[in-house]
């Protein structure tokens, strides 16, 4: 029915300016359709868009009736779905995935759904059409170009070949986005070869979560965000702990031992994760709220986390000056995505300074189950007074029948003794990983500066390991994912938000060390966030891609809309949620 191009501008919108293609206007007479792009036609964000695999969408003129009539519309033209080729026919429970056609001169395969994106609603004026478009199950899809030709409209869809597994874009979109799918399905969509990569790797994200089933069935849209992969929180909100000892492990890091009040077992958190805590500071002030590794053996009923002291770190020297054993600690429960996997495939465990305490309670879990894995132990220290756990992870590591370990000192002491308090005078960089021979099959868990799991994390895929069996911990704030934002990488740290101050409940970024008050004027807690330049993640801002998934530990929320699958237990979805009472988020 119509071509339609257009090459990224820049729109504003919030405040920011978006680049972005979905702006496409109908073109008259032919167009050379070539493997990336339709000529005159571009992509604002080719992390979301474009691309071999998505080279074409594809929306129905029977989805533009159903839409003026649903959204009260009579102005939708071509191509207002940012689509290239609006059809007549072609329907998405019709369509399968690998379904061949040729079109004009050009030959196309059909790859995935539509990526729910919030510029499609930036385009047409209704910021939830992301979350309609599934929900209504009316996506359209994108193709890919088999053999390049012009194509013109008007001209006839012809079916050249039928996609294997009779998957319809409406299913598999429903697979991902949608509660209530089987494993049936999942493996069928995994057998169809034109599948686009992305859609397979979530697929078999889906298929690994149903296998290490740790999430006590309550997922989430496992298949779309690492923070649905978690079990449930053990407790809610905050408790108190008693600290039953504390303890020095290096000149700047000293643990504290937790346990149950009462006595009674703390519930096990899984090797890897944090505890998030309340301290409390001189005076009338806020909590300050932190996180910390569990850094002892996992499932003894109680706790370890270990704290380095910072120079200036207001919660570091609060709890090393003033918390006493006896005293009580308000904890929230164990939680995080970082934890060690099953398997019997090797393990790297990586670590920079005190970053190590995660990959210590890893590694207790594999000594305490006398694991035939072969472990590897990389530790980055200053030297012999900054190295915490030295003599705790030697005589772990000796208990595990297939271990090996290299200990980098970047400025040895006199006293430290080569070949026995370390292994190497160097730093542990991304420049010694070619040289060690690592597993190729491994999983490797890192934790350190985030620079360092940077470069390390390239360096282990450069020497041959699957980037997605690389894990990373970071003791901070995660990167800021804001698709197609321009300007949104400069990093301004995080702030009360300017005008006049909300009187609404308090809301806590945890990991930003942040807590302001809510305002009404805000749309979501997305958006407060923001607003205080705390980095965020998000794609279609309106419930259903999961980006935006995130831990609450404590509080409750109201949705508007309401997500179009609810998040994993103990998770929110911050783009379309306010607080009810004072919140905790792991942000
Ligand atoms: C999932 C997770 C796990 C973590 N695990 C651990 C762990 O196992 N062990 C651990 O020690 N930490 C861990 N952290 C980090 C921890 O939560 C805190 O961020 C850390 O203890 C610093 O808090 P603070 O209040 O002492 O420092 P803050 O007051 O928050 O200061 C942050 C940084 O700014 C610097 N700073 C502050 N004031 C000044 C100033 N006036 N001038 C110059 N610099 C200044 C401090 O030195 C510090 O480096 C983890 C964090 C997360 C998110
Ligand atoms: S950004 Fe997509 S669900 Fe929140």
């Amino acid at each position: 029915m119509a071509v339609n191009v257009g090459m990224p501008k820049d729109v504003p919108w919030h405040g920011k300016t978006v680049h972005t293609g979905v702006y496409k206007q109908t073109v008259t007479g032919p167009r050379m359709v070539r493997r990336l792009n339709i000529d005159g036609d571009g992509q604002g964000d080719l992390g979301g868009h474009g691309g071999e695999q998505r080279a074409v969408l594809v929306y129905q003129t029977d989805s533009y009736r159903f839409w003026a009539k649903e959204l009260g519309r009579d102005d939708l033209a071509p191509g207002q779905f940012g689509e290239n080729f609006t059809v007549d026919g072609l329907p998405d429970d019709e369509v399968c995935v690998g379904d061949r056609y040729r079109i004009g001169g050009a030959v196309f395969e059909v790859t995935q759904p539509r990526v729910t994106c919030y510029r499609v609603g930036l385009r047409m004026g209704e910021p939830q059409m992301a979350a309609l478009l599934v929900s209504h199950r009316r996506p359209g899809f994108y193709l890919r170009v088999i053999e390049e030709g012009e194509v013109e409209a008007g001209q006839e869809i012809v079916k050249v070949s039928t996609g294997p597994g009779q998957m319809t874009v409406e299913e598999i979109d429903g697979v991902l986005y949608l509660p209530g799918h089987t494993r049936q399905q999942v493996e069928r969509a995994l057998r169809i070869p034109a599948l686009s990569p992305g859609w397979q790797g979530s697929m078999r994200t889906l298929l690994d979560r149903a296998d290490s089933d740790v999430s006590g069935g309550s997922s989430g849209s496992a298949g779309l965000t690492a923070a649905a992969g978690a079990p449930p929180p053990g407790w809610p909100g905050f408790r108190p702990l008693a600290v039953t000892g504390i303890q020095p492990e290096s000149r700047s890091v000293f643990s504290l031992s937790l346990a149950a009040a009462d006595g009674s077992p703390l519930p096990a958190a899984l090797p890897g994760q944090f505890l998030t805590v309340k301290v409390r500071p001189e005076g009338d002030e806020p909590p300050l709220i932190r996180s910390y590794s569990l850094s002892g053996e996992p499932g003894t009923g109680t706790y370890r986390i270990s704290v380095k002291v910072e120079p200036h770190g207001a919660a570091s020297n609060r709890l090393r000056a003033h918390l006493r054993v006896g005293d009580s600690l308000e904890a929230a429960a164990p939680r995080g995505t970082f934890f060690l996997a099953g398997g019997d495939n090797p393990v790297v465990l990586m670590s920079a300074g005190v970053g190590v305490t995660p990959v210590l309670a890893m590694l207790h879990a594999l000594a305490r189950d006398r694991s035939t894995r072969q472990v590897w132990w990389l530790h980055g220290a200053r030297d012999g007074g900054e190295h915490p756990f030295a003599q705790e992870s030697r005589v772990l590591l000796d208990a595990l029948p297939n271990a090996r370990s290299v200990i980098y000192y970047s400025r040895p002491a006199a006293a430290d003794r080569q070949g026995t308090d370390y292994t190497e005078a160097s730093r542990l960089s991304a420049d010694r990983i070619p040289g060690l021979g690592l597993p190729t099959d491994a999983d490797a868990y890192l934790c350190g500066p985030v620079a360092f799991m940077d470069s390390v994390t390239a360096a282990l895929v450069g020497s041959g390991l699957a980037a997605s069996r690389v894990h990373t911990e970071v003791f901070g704030a995660g990167p800021s994912l804001t698709p197609g934002v321009k300007g949104s990488a400069t990093a301004t740290a995080p702030h009360q938000p300017a005008g006049p101050a909300g009187a609404g409940p308090s809301v806590s970024f945890a990991r930003s060390g942040l807590t302001v008050p809510w305002n009404d004027t805000q749309e979501s807690l997305l958006e407060l966030a923001e607003a205080c330049d705390v980095p965020v993640q998000w794609s279609c801002r309106t419930g259903v891609c999961h980006t935006c998934e995130l831990a609450l530990m404590s509080g409750a929320v109201d949705y508007s809309p309401e997500p179009v699958e609810p998040p994993a237990d103990g998770n929110i979805l911050i783009c379309c949620s306010k607080p009810t009472d004072g919140i905790v988020l792991d942000l």
